[in-house]
């Protein structure tokens, strides 16, 4: 892996949102997404065991590339470093955060959700972002409308994806991928369904590869 945020995005075009409540589902769960062919899986920090989640996967699901979401600090970042986590996704962007990670080792894609985010990201060196809360924040016609001057940057939307509007937002030429929770189906995790989850990530990318 040469790792960028745009190289990260696109090993896409689907990046699972994943929220760890029970840390023996983690590995499964990894194992299950990969099996399907998505190998970049993105763990929130929003629940207690996030960070060793990563840990696990990292180990025992080397074929997965395993980074965290829901980063919103420098302190963060340090520890999805220590966690050995290879990526790091924020929902938004702060001067800190990014002056942080432009030092730090582990690429870091922050998010935006207006212009003026987008070239404070810019003025920091970052032309990969989150477009987040993606489907309250314009959805696609915001992605259209900033395209015009900002033609060069790419998007990971996220936040209100479905299987109903992925391929909506993967037609756009500035989305490389999306983002978002709803590829893991709460009742399949709740059931560990992996052969569900596997058959369900394999039907999202082959829809997507036929656009
Ligand atoms: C995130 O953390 O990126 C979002 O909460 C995911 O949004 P979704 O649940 O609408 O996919």
């Amino acid at each position: 892996w040469n790792l960028s945020p745009r190289k990260i995005l696109e090993d896409g075009p689907v990046i699972p949102v994943l929220v760890i409540e029970e840390l023996e589902r983690a590995v499964d769960l990894a194992r299950a997404l990969v099996r399907g062919g998505i190998r970049v899986l993105e763990i929130t920090l929003r629940s207690d065991v996030a960070l060793e989640a990563i840990q696990r996967i990292r180990c025992e699901v080397p074929e997965a590339l395993v980074g965290a979401g829901t980063v919103t600090s420098a302190a963060d970042l340090e520890a999805v470093v220590a966690a050995g986590g290879s990526f790091a996704i924020s929902p938004g962007l702060s001067t800190s955060l990014l002056r942080a990670a432009s030092q730090g080792e582990i690429p870091l894609i922050p998010g935006i959700a207006t212009a003026s985010e987008l070239m404070q990201g810019l003025e920091l060196g970052y032309d990969t972002f989150k477009f987040f809360p993606a489907e309250a924040s314009g959805g696609i016609s915001m992605l259209r409308a900033l395209a015009g001057p900002f033609p060069g940057v790419r998007f990971c939307p996220t936040g209100g994806i479905t299987g109903e509007n992925y391929l909506d937002y993967l037609a756009l030429e500035t989305v490389t991928c999306v983002g978002g929770s709803w590829i893991v189906p709460g009742q399949f995790l709740a059931d560990r369904d992996w052969e569900g989850i596997t058959l369900l990530v394999r039907q999202t990318l082959a829809a997507a590869s036929t656009t």
